[in-house]
C-alpha cells in the first residue's frame, strides 16, 4: 500500500473498538455467570481468534447482524477440553491473556501463533502461572507452540512483575480468580488497568494498594463474576493514527467520537499536547467502568519533545506513530526506555529506525533510546517501510506518507487487520490519499 502527499484531512472518523478491552469483554464475559451482550466490539483478527479459542473450549459465542455479540458464561472453572490447537495468530494480548484464564480449568491444550507470535516471549507468563501450579512444555522453554496443562487446583501467590506489562498482570489475575484465597501483584510503574476495571465491574473483589513507588494489584479468589451488558470504547491506540495524521497536516479538524480517557492509555496524546497539537476532549463520560470522551485534533506545526522512560507503559503501542509525529516536528526528539519495543509483534525500534532512515529521515537508537531528528515539516519520503507482520509499523508509516514530499509505500498493509479493520477507508474518507 502507498501513501501520497495529502492535504489537510477533515470530518468525523468512527475508530474501532478497543483491542485490549475487547479481548477482556470476550474472555470475562466467557468466565461469568449469564449472558452477556457486547457492542462496539473491535472485530480484527486478534479478537476473532480469541473468540474462535473460547467457542473452542465451550463458550457460545454468537455475532447478529446489527454487530451486537452475545457470550454466554460458563463460570469461573467452567471451560472444557478443546479437541483442537488453539491458534491465536498475531495476538500477544490474546494468547497471554487466554493462558492466564485457561490456568484456572482442569483441562490441557496446545497453544500456537502466526511467525511473529511464535517468536514472542512466553515465558513471563510461564514464569508466574508455573508458580500457581500450571504446567507448561514451551519450545525452547520460552516460546510457542507450547502445551499448558492446569492443575485443578492453584496456589494463589503475589508476583512482582520484572518486566512492566498488562498482558502479564492480566494473566496472573486471571488465574487468581479461580484460586483460593487473594492473589497479588506488585507493578513498578502501573500498566493498562483494563482487567482490573472489568473485573471489578462484573462483581470481583480487586485492590490496589500503591505503595513507595510501586502499586500491588489483589483479587480474591473463587468469586463468581456475573455477566453485563457491555460497550467497548473506541481504540486510543487506533484514533492516534488519524489524530497524528491530522496533526501533521495543517489546516486539519478531526472528530473522533467515544475515545477511551483511560489516563493509562493516554501518554501519546500528552506528547502531542506538549509538541503543540490543540486537543479537545469534550463530553466526557463513563462507559462499562472505562472513562471515554469526544476528542477534536486540529493540525499546526509540531515541536520536538524529550519523553521520559516512566511514560511508556501509558503510550507503549504509540511509539512507532510518534516517531513519526517526532520526525515532521521541528528539532530533536528523544524517546527513553524502550527496551519493550523489541518485543513487540515485531522489533519495533528497529522497524520504526529503518522506515525513517529509509525515507530520509536521520534517526539513532543508543541503547534502549530513540533519537530522531525532526525535518521541521514535510520529511522526504520516497523510501519503501518494512512492516515484519506488525499493524502499527504499517500504519505509522502510511500517516508518514501524507505527510511527506513523495510517497511513502509499506512492503504488507495486510496486518492493519488484526487491530484496525477499515483504516485505508477511514482515512480516505478524512481526504487521505492512499492506494
Ligand atoms: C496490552 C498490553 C501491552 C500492549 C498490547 C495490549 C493489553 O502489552 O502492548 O498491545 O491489552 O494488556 P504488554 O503487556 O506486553 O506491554
Amino acid at each position: 500500500m502507498t501513501a501520497s502527499p495529502s492535504e489537510a484531512l477533515v470530518g468525523e472518523a468512527q475508530i474501532p473498538g478497543d483491542k485490549s478491552m475487547s479481548h477482556r469483554a470476550l474472555l470475562l464475559s466467557a468466565l461469568a455467570i449469564g449472558e452477556a451482550r457486547i457492542t462496539g466490539l473491535l472485530e480484527g483478527e486478534d479478537v476473532l481468534r480469541t473468540a474462535a479459542a473460547l467457542r473452542a473450549c465451550g463458550v457460545a459465542i454468537e455475532r447478529s447482524s446489527n454487530g451486537q455479540w452475545r457470550v454466554e458464561g460458563r463460570g469461573v472453572g467452567g471451560l472444557i477440553q478443546p479437541n483442537q490447537v488453539l491458534d491465536l495468530g498475531n495476538s500477544g494480548t490474546g494468547v497471554r491473556l487466554l493462558m492466564g484464564v485457561l490456568a484456572g480449568q482442569p483441562i490441557r491444550c496446545l497453544l500456537t501463533g502466526d511467525a511473529s507470535l511464535n517468536h514472542r516471549p512466553m515465558r513471563r507468563v510461564a514464569e508466574p502461572l508455573s508458580r500457581m501450579g500450571v504446567q507448561f512444555a514451551l519450545r525452547d522453554e520460552q516460546f510457542l507452540p507450547g502445551m499448558l496443562e492446569g492443575p485443578g487446583r492453584l496456589l494463589p501467590i503475589t508476583y512482582e512483575m520484572p518486566v512492566a506489562s498488562a498482558q502479564v498482570k492480566s494473566a496472573v489475575l486471571l488465574a487468581g480468580l479461580a484460586a483460593p484465597g487473594s492473589t497479588g501483584v506488585i507493578e513498578a510503574h502501573p500498566t493498562r488497568d483494563h482487567s482490573e476495571r472489568l473485573l471489578t465491574h462484573l462483581g470481583a473483589t480487586v485492590n490496589v494498594d500503591a505503595g513507595d513507588g510501586c502499586q500491588e494489584v489483589r483479587i480474591k479468589g473463587e468469586e463468581e463474576l456475573i455477566a453485563k451488558d457491555l460497550a467497548v470504547m473506541a481504540d486510543p491506540s487506533s484514533a492516534a493514527f488519524a489524530a497524528v495524521a491530522a496533526a501533521l497536516l495543517p489546516g486539519s479538524s478531526v472528530t473522533m467520537k467515544g475515545v477511551s480517557t483511560n489516563p493509562l492509555r493516554c501518554g501519546l496524546y500528552r506528547c502531542l499536547e506538549e509538541m503543540g497539537t490543540n486537543l479537545s476532549f469534550t463530553n466526557e463520560r463513563e462507559q462499562s467502568g472505562e472513562p471515554v470522551a469526544d476528542l477534536l485534533v486540529t493540525g499546526g506545526r509540531l515541536q520536538g519533545i524529550e519523553v521520559p522512560a516512566e511514560r511508556a507503559p501509558s503510550m507503549i503501542d504509540e511509539y512507532p506513530i510518534l516517531a513519526v509525529a517526532a520526525a515532521a516536528a521541528e528539532g530533536r526528539s528523544v524517546m527513553r526506555g524502550l527496551g519493550e519495543l523489541r518485543v513487540k509483534e515485531s522489533d519495533r525500534l528497529q522497524a520504526v529506525a529503518d522506515g525513517l532512515s529509509a525515507n530520509g529521515v536521520e534517526v539513532a537508537i543508543e541503547g534502549d533510546d530513540l533519537i530522531v531528528e525532526g525535518c521541521g515539516g514535510r520529511v522526504p519520503g520516497g523510501g519503501r517501510a518494512a512492516t515484519h507482520m506488525d499493524h502499527r509499523i504499517a500504519m505509522s508509516f502510511l500517516v508518514m506518507g501524507l505527510a511527506a514530499e513523495r510517497p511513502v509505500t509499506v512492503d504488507d498493509a495486510s496486518f492493519i487487520d488484526t487491530s484496525f479493520p477499515g483504516f485505508a477507508h477511514l482515512m480516505q474518507g478524512l481526504g487521505a490519499k492512499l492506494s
